[in-house]
């Protein structure tokens, strides 16, 4: 089936999907998402800030189009995903569509199983990104906290256009562990979010599901 997108939000994150995916339709500000307008697109991409996305969810339920969620910054409404069953829809959320970030879960997992060798170790977590980001510390740097399974305090910092850095270091007395991701180009997140599209076309999934269980 050809994905026919509706794009939500074109900002710094939302032009890079418009840049590889140009056919999208773009709801903004200026032009905000309606029924008649939604209809005859297979699947929604959402780039709107958090809190924004929010407001929208009642509406795109009604649409009953699958959506992919990037806004971050925002809590669930808690039967959303027996919400989207019952319609037999399938919604797919990341706080970050960096094709990397499936991999890294199991690494940092590893990690987190340090404690089985020595008690003898410090764990540090870090995240920066421009200044304009709303939510700190990131949704990454949360997910990131939860997969080491410890409960280490998150640095945050803002600088600049930063696209995003995480960075975990574990030290024993006598050695250290780097793993840090650094977004190159924000168009690694519009290329996992177009890579979800095309795969909600092609499963049975419905419900809302992390973008990670597309590949399970
Ligand atoms: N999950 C991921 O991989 C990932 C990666 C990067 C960013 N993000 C998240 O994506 C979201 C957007 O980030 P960004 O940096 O691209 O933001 P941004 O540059 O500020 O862009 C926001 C977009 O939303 C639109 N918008 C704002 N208020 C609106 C409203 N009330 N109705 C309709 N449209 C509205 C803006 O349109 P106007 O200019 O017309 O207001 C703009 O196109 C944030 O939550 C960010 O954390 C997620």
């Amino acid at each position: 089936m050809k994905l026919k997108l509706a794009l939500l939000g074109k900002g710094k994150t939302g032009s890079k999907v418009l840049e590889l995916f140009p056919s999208a339709s773009v709801f903004d500000s200026k032009n905000p998402p309606t029924l008649p307008a939604l209809k005859g697109h297979n699947v929604i991409i959402s780039f709107l800030p958090g809190e924004v996305f929010k407001k929208l969810i009642p509406l795109l339920l009604k649409s009953k189009i699958p959506v992919v969620i990037g806004s971050t910054g925002l809590n669930f409404p808690k039967n959303l995903n027996q919400k989207l069953k019952d319609n037999k829809v399938l919604w797919i959320k990341s706080s970050n569509f960096a094709l990397g970030m499936l991999l890294i879960k199991p690494m940092i997992e590893t990690l987190g199983k340090i404690g089985n060798i020595t008690d003898d170790f410090s764990i540090s977590l870090s995240e920066t990104h421009h200044t304009k980001k709303l939510d700190s510390p990131s949704g990454t740097a949360l997910s990131w906290k939860e997969w080491l399974g410890m409960d280490v305090s998150i640095a945050s910092k803002r600088i600049g256009d930063e696209l995003g850095t995480h960075q975990i270091i574990l030290k024993t007395p006598y050695e250290e562990i780097t793993l840090i991701h650094k977004t190159l180009d924000r168009k690694i997140f519009a290329q996992g979010a177009l890579l979800a599209a095309e795969k909600v076309l092609k499963t049975k999934k419905k419900g809302l599901l992390d973008f990670r269980e597309l590949f399970l």
